[in-house]
């Protein structure tokens, strides 16, 4: 019989991360979908299921909204029975999200041998919600694929190195497979009407936009900046601005949530990114753009000591100067690997299976 391998998403960076990663592993196993339906607005979900030609989940828990506690509780009551019945004999996980935390544990408690893809990160910055489902994780998988050296330098210092294995990051899959079309402009061009120089922006972090005066302050400091800038806002960002009427600057301009088309078409023209998103940092970088990231911190360190990724708060003093000055001229290195998808199923194959199987 052929090795099910379970794949559990639910939010959007999870089915970037699950495009090529499954095209990989249906070429070995069979693998089955589980959408925990944490992102559930047609923009957030289905646009990348279709756009990207990923498998429609086999099941969709529909479980979204309320808290933490309520959120990841209701994830785990339904992934134990849905795992339970369909007896997998792998789980992967990917990243750090209230899906990631629910797999791992549910999975963990079932004995089902588990992969944490994008293992190892760290903000060291324990009020982010996802630094706790990371930490979690990592700790409950039984194997952790390390995306950079510093994921593999922070799992050893967990002493968690016997269950690392660095394979790169999967967001470099991701991002070849649709560079080519992306580099001609997408229709969203046309759709925006935009032409001439633009920066591209995203945040959703809740210490940048769930109080209401930070966010507030950040676009009122983004006003400052001279240049158009270009706004795909996230759905928890979007309910802050409408709910509080936050004034937005001429300037920005607000559009949609974008598929990874448009998204990534609107990225590699952009003069420069301004993000608070893990992957949007990773992508900046991989594209060669630019990137300024509202946070106090980074998991992504190596994309700031490379010089193409600079921290800024909305406090600091030259906040809009950084924006309108970084101009990264450094080498760069090569942080997050290469074919990545296939050294992820290279392990599993070789060194994952065959050792559960023992
Ligand atoms: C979640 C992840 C975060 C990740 C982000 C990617 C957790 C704790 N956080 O944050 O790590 O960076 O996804 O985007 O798992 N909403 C909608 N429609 C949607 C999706 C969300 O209206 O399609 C609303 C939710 O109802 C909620 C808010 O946005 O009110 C936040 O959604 P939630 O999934 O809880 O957290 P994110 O901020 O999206
Ligand atoms: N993204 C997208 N459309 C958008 C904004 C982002 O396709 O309008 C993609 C982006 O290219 C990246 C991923 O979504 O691959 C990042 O997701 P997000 O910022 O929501 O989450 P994070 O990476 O911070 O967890």
């Amino acid at each position: 019989m052929k090795t099910t391998v379970l794949s559990i998403v639910g939010a959007r960076p999870q089915f970037i991360k699950l495009f090529p990663l499954s095209r990989e592993v249906r070429k070995h196993f069979d693998e089955k979908i589980i959408h925990t339906g944490q992102h559930f607005d047609p923009e957030m979900s289905d646009t990348f299921f279709r756009e990207l030609g990923i498998p429609e989940p086999d099941i969709n828990l529909g479980i979204n909204q309320g808290g933490h506690g309520d959120q990841t509780g209701r994830m785990l009551i339904s992934l134990e029975k849905q795992m339970t019945q369909l007896q997998p004999d792998l789980v992967i996980v990917f990243g750090d999200t209230n899906t990631t935390l629910a797999g791992a544990l549910a999975a963990a408690k079932l004995h089902i041998p588990t992969v944490h893809v994008e293992a190892g990160l760290r903000s060291f910055n324990r009020t982010m919600p996802e630094e706790i489902n990371r930490v979690v994780s990592d700790h409950t998988a039984d194997h952790l694929f390390a995306p950079t050296q510093s994921a593999i330098d922070n799992l050893a210092h967990e002493g968690l190195q016997d269950r690392t294995h660095h394979t790169g990051d999967i967001m470099v899959d991701a991002s070849r497979a649709i560079a080519h079309k992306a580099r001609q402009k997408s229709s969203i061009f046309t759709e925006l009407d935009l032409d001439g120089s633009y920066m591209l922006m995203t945040l959703h972090r809740p210490y940048n936009v769930d109080d209401t005066e930070k966010l507030s302050l950040i676009f009122r400091k983004l006003g400052e900046v001279d240049h158009t800038i270009v706004f795909p806002i996230h759905p928890r960002t979007r309910k802050m601005v409408d709910h509080h009427r936050i004034t937005i600057p001429g300037n920005i301009r607000l559009i949609r949530p974008l598929g990874y088309l448009d998204f990534t078409s609107m990225l590699v023209h952009a003069e420069k990114i301004i993000t608070d998103s893990g992957g949007i940092q990773k992508e900046a970088y991989i594209h060669k753009k630019p990137c300024l990231t509202v946070r106090p911190e980074t998991e992504w360190t190596e994309t700031v000591t490379d010089g193409w990724n600079r921290l800024i708060q909305p406090g600091d003093d030259n906040f809009t100067g950084e924006i309108r000055s970084f101009r990264p001229h450094t080498p760069q290195s090569d942080i997050f690997g290469r074919d990545v998808a296939r050294t992820m199923v290279e392990v599993i194959k070789n060194h994952i299976l065959t050792k559960e199987k023992k």
